[in-house]
Parts: structure tokens; sequence; C-alpha cells
């Protein structure tokens, strides 16, 4: 088992029970992400921690395929949509690579708090883009903590996942990102960040047809 996953499967239940920090920019994530489902679609989560949003989200679309690495997150996530009575979310276990959906089979896919804790972070956008079809959209919400004051933790990042304190964590700058997707083959159609506090920046990028 990776730091990572024991990291996450140990903080699963503490995760559950935390509370939104910001509660207006969530809850305009949702509107802004579920103006763009129609209930034909097919979409898929990675990284969906205890499938809060997927939940959310259900009932606008057909199927959720909602992904992660730990367990315990998943087992959460199922244990909650079974409380909702939610029916189209499927849980599994793994990293997008490794789910390996079938490529052009997806109408959105959504990476929320989740990119700036990849290692294979270029190659998880190529994935993205691989899986979605075209016109498809990609939605994202991460923390680039390159341009703020919290950038000195990547000195403490190695230090932290080694005592078990941290997971994988990448310290990015927006821009840096938004160029990262662009290169991936998609074209950002919304791109804002929540407050001075919380550097989350939110995006929806749109595969380009090649
Ligand atoms: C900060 S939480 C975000 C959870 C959820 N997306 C949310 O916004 O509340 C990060 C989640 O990503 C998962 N995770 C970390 N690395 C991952 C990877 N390489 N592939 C899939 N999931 C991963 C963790 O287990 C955890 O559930």
């Amino acid at each position: 088992m990776s730091i990572s996953e024991k990291f996450w499967n140990k903080k699963a239940e503490d995760y559950s029970k935390s509370s939104i920090s910001d509660e207006e920019s969530y809850n305009r994530k949702l509107s802004e992400t579920q103006a763009l489902f129609t209930p034909d679609m097919h979409i898929l989560e990675f990284g969906c921690g205890t499938g809060t949003t997927a939940i959310h989200h259900a009932p606008h679309v057909k199927h959720i395929h909602a992904i992660d690495i730990s367990e315990n997150m998943l087992d959460i996530g199922r244990a909650k949509a079974k409380e909702a009575s939610i029916e189209n979310i499927e849980f599994t276990k793994g990293t997008l690579i490794e789910f390996n959906a079938e490529s052009a089979s997806l109408d959105a896919v959504l990476g929320l708090n989740i990119i700036h804790l990849l290692k294979d972070r270029k190659d998880s956008l190529a994935d993205v883009a691989r899986i979605l079809k075209p016109g498809g959209v990609f939605v994202s919400s991460t923390a680039c903590l390159g341009g703020s004051y919290l950038r000195f933790i990547k000195f403490l990042a190695p230090l932290g996942k080694l005592l078990g304190l941290m997971p994988d964590l990448f310290i990015l700058k927006e821009a840096e990102l938004a160029k990262e997707i662009e290169d991936a083959g998609f074209k950002i159609e919304t791109q804002w960040h929540h407050s001075l506090h919380n550097m989350a920046v939110f995006i929806i990028a749109r595969k380009i047809d090649s």
C-alpha cells in the first residue's frame, strides 16, 4: 500500500465529518457543473473521496463512475449513497490510469481537490482527454499554492510524507496548471478561484475535437 493510500485511509472518517470550508463557492461549483449535465450523460469522478459531490450530481446524469485510491473513503461513499437511495454511482478503487476507461466513452470527467496530489499529473490529464468524447468537459478544482505564502510547504512535504503526516503533494501555480490542461488538448471555458485565503482554482475545460 502506498504512503498516500495509507494517509487517506486513515483520514477517511474525519474527512467525511469535516464541513465544507467555503459553502458559497462549493454551491457555485455544483451549479456551474450541473449546468453542463443532461440526464443521458455518463461521467467519471477520480479522487472522489467520500462521494459527497458525486451524490449531489447523481440525480442529474445517467451514471457516475466514482474512483479513489482509498478503500475507506469508498466504503463511506457507498454507505452515504445507499442512505440517500442513489443507485447510479459505481464506486471503484484505483487511480485514473489504473481504471483505464474506454477511449472517448465519457461525457464529463471531474477531478476535484486531486490534481495537486498526483505524481502522474501530466499522464492523468492526457488520460482525461483520451477518455472524454469529443466536446466532453473536464471539471477540476485544484489547490494552487505556488503563488501563495504557503508555497514553503514544498520544503516540508518530503519529511511530512516520510512521517505519514502528509500525502503526495505538489505546489502548483494557477497559470502552470491552466497551461498543462490546455496542452493536454482542452480549451478552458471557465476559470475562477475562491478567495485570497483559499487557493483552490476551479476550471471547466472542453476537449478540443481532433
Ligand atoms: C482532498 S481529497 C478530495 C476528495 C473529494 N474529491 C473532495 O473534493 O472532497 C483527495 C482524495 O483523492 C484520493 N487520491 C489521492 N491520490 C489519488 C490518486 N492517485 N488516484 C485517485 N485518488 C487519489 C484520496 O484518497 C482522497 O480521497
